[in-house]
């Protein structure tokens, strides 16, 4: 570990309630280098730095990487209740907030803490561990080539709206046992509820009767699949909190792991080191990935812990009620850690924190790891050619405090024809 002025923040100490002018935490994302931003804040603040959410919403960026450990480990002190945050009681949240959607509570095994966390969450840890890997690499590659066979003609396509936002759902929902048709209506139907357009009411029906039929179908005829591992765990009381299951697996699955492939897409199109991976270059898709969890993984920062009481952290007057937003990006690269500024290039180092940490840190991250490896793969296997269609300086993130997603990664390559053939 080494010291230096980031231990000698200049910012004044106050509680959040006293404090004006702050940063934006979108200013974290919105600008083609986050690292600067963090290192104004640290340079100013020290590892934990007061933000401005919304308009009048503060919080803490805990950007260290030791605090990421303290808020997400001491569950007496950090709670993962959206109900624990002052925002939602003094007015200061407005009714139309775009951070509802992650700062609510939502009766699910994320939003919740201690007996019932562990209560709700070891049905998916279980379904997880349970997974073969070969035949989800299998089923993955296949579902892979059969979304590309789609576009495979064209020669052109949006590597994220053609195939990075499609094949997570359809990953997991083949986990579930749902066939190509439902696992397609599932896809469609997130899609449209997280557009927050006018069919989305309409559109969680579906998603819930699709679910719902799967549930039925499976309690009628146990299979080897997910959603019957979910029907026979004892931890689960009734359907509400099966359903609640599936679509909290559905959901944390989607964005993160279709972050995770446009970015590793990116990188791998992009950079000059990673030109010879299809002519036996050293550095393939897991090194790609292991730099992207590193250095941009979906979780720019990731919502969040409320305090459950006054303390203390890095020096900063945290009071009960305070929003604490994790810094994952900042936190990899937490000057005090490593010496090294590049710590992917450590072969194996897979310590960054871009999985969460504590209790609830991603339950998921074999089967993801494996779902981006084989989407990535599949793609540079199946399409010839295949470069980035616009210069890279102009591909840009889709607007987010929480994450830096490239919109769209538009691409040319030799038109083929794939319908018909075999995944790899
Ligand atoms: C590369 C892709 C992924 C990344 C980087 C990722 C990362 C994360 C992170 C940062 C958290 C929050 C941890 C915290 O608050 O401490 C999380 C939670 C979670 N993830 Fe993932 N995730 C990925 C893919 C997946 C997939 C594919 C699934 C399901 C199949 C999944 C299921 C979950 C669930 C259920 C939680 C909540 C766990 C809990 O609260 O106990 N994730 N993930």
């Amino acid at each position: 570990m080494t010291t230096s002025s980031l231990d000698r923040p200049t910012g004044a100490r106050k509680p959040l309630a006293e404090l004006t002018g702050l940063v934006p935490l979108a200013a974290t994302t919105a600008c083609p280098d986050p690292q600067h931003v963090f290192r104004r804040l640290r340079a100013e603040h020290g590892p934990v730095a007061p933000v401005e959410l919304e308009p009048g919403v503060h919080a803490w960026l805990v950007m260290g990487y030791q605090e990421i450990l303290t808020v997400t480990r001491q569950e007496q002190v950090y709670s993962c209740d959206p109900n624990d945050w002052s925002a939602h009681h003094d007015g200061s949240l407005p009714a139309d907030s775009l951070l509802r959607p992650m700062m609510s509570p939502y009766d699910n095994a994320f939003f919740v803490n201690g007996e019932r966390h562990r209560r709700l969450r070891a049905p998916i840890a279980g379904g997880m561990a349970e997974i073969d890997q070969r035949a989800m690499r299998r089923a993955v590659a296949a579902l892979c080539t059969d979304v590309i066979g789609a576009f495979a003609g064209r020669g052109e396509a949006d590597l994220v709206a053609d195939y990075a936002a499609i094949v997570p759902v359809l990953a997991i929902a083949d986990r579930f046992g749902l066939n190509t048709v439902e696992s397609h209506e599932l896809q469609a139907g997130l899609a449209a509820m997280f557009a927050w357009g006018a069919d989305a009411l309409a559109a969680r029906e579906k998603v819930m009767k699709i679910l719902a039929d799967v549930v039925a179908a499976r309690r009628a005829t146990p299979s080897r699949d997910l959603t019957t591992y979910l029907v026979e765990h004892p931890n689960l009381r009734g359907d509400a909190e099966i359903y609640d299951t599936m679509v909290l697996t559905l959901v944390a699955a989607n964005e993160n792991t279709m972050s995770c492939i446009a970015q590793t897409l990116r990188l791998m199109l992009t950079d000059e080191r990673f030109a010879g991976r299809l002519r036996g270059g050293r550095l393939g898709v897991d090194d790609a990935l292991d730099e992207v969890l590193w250095r941009d993984p979906p979780m720019t920062n990731a919502p969040a812990r409320y305090a459950l009481r006054d303390t203390e952290l890095a020096g900063q007057p945290v009071r009960r009620g305070d929003a604490m937003i994790l810094g994952l990006t900042a936190a990899n690269a937490d000057p005090r850690i490593h010496a090294s500024g590049e710590p992917w290039r450590e072969v194996g180092n897979r310590a960054h924190l871009s999985w969460g940490a504590g209790p609830h840190a991603c339950p998921a991250q074999i089967p993801a790891r494996l779902i981006v490896r084989t989407a990535v793969e599949t793609a540079l296997h199946l399409l010839p050619g295949v470069r980035l269609a616009i210069p890279v300086e102009e591909l840009v993130a889709v607007p987010s405090p929480w994450g830096r997603t490239p919109q769209s990664i538009p691409v040319r390559f030799t038109p083929v024809r794939h319908r018909d053939s075999e995944p790899l």
